[in-house]
């Protein structure tokens, strides 16, 4: 067994912050709307709209710790590649939809330089370049639509509205997906203890992808 220090200490603090402030802000969320009632609107409001400025600080600090130290390519698809990784993205899905089920070992195999199968570099570029931004924008335009009102007026606030809800639908689920892969380590918790420590646990049999069939 061997340790590699995949998770860098600002990328840990970035993940738990933002892990427990989206499950606050997807509740006070539901709560602004209705659908669950745990504190009155106005409070609901006033947590979301805090949380959402703590959040859009620790989304920076995921920015600028990956551009300043160019390890954002970890994010980045070989598209220059596009069969093989059409290939090994195909054999990842087939890995969590039936692999994991009869024992077989995961294909992928994280380092610090190569950390994300395709999968999760495909959803975590998504997520992280293009849906938190929109999440950030959009409720910056709902949090005050008078500030913003040269480019909220003329599209209409409902729409920014319909899109916030939109990823509010979409982040709600992919948390359950997320947390549920999290959980897929060589024990239950061991993803979710390296993502504290910063260190993940190698065992042999994870072994090299050429290996693994
Ligand atoms: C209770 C909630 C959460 C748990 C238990 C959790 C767990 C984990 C674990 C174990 C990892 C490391 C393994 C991996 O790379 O997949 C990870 C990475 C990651 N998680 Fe989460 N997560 C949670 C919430 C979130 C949320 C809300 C987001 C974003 C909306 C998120 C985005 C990410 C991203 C982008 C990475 C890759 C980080 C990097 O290494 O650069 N996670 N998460």
């Amino acid at each position: 067994m061997k340790l590699i220090y995949l998770h860098p200490l600002p990328i840990r603090i970035w993940h738990w912050v933002n892990a427990a402030g989206f499950i606050v802000l997807i509740l006070t969320g539901a709560n602004i709307r209705g659908i669950v009632n745990l504190f009155s609107v106005e409070t609901a409001v006033e947590i979301h709209s805090w949380l959402g400025f703590i959040l859009l600080a620790n989304y920076c600090i995921w920015l600028f710790y990956y551009l300043l130290t160019l390890k954002i390519k970890i994010y980045i698809p070989p598209l220059h590649h596009p069969i093989e990784f059409a290939k090994k993205a195909l054999r990842q899905a087939k890995f969590y939809g039936l692999g994991i089920m009869v024992g077989e070992q995961n294909p992928h195999h994280s380092t610090p330089d190569n950390k994300f199968n395709p999968m999760q570099q495909v959803s975590y570029l998504m997520i992280m370049a293009l849906l938190i931004p929109v999440q950030i924008i959009t409720g910056l335009f709902l949090w005050d639509p008078k500030l913003f009102a040269p480019i909220v007026n003329p599209i209409g606030i409902q729409i920014f509205d319909m899109i916030h809800i939109l990823l509010w639908i979409f982040f709600s689920a992919f948390m359950i997906v997320h947390f549920y892969l999290a959980t897929l380590g060589h024990t239950p918790l061991a993803h979710i203890i390296a993502m504290f420590t910063g260190y993940e646990e190698e065992h042999e049999e994870h072994g090299h992808e050429e290996h693994s069939h």
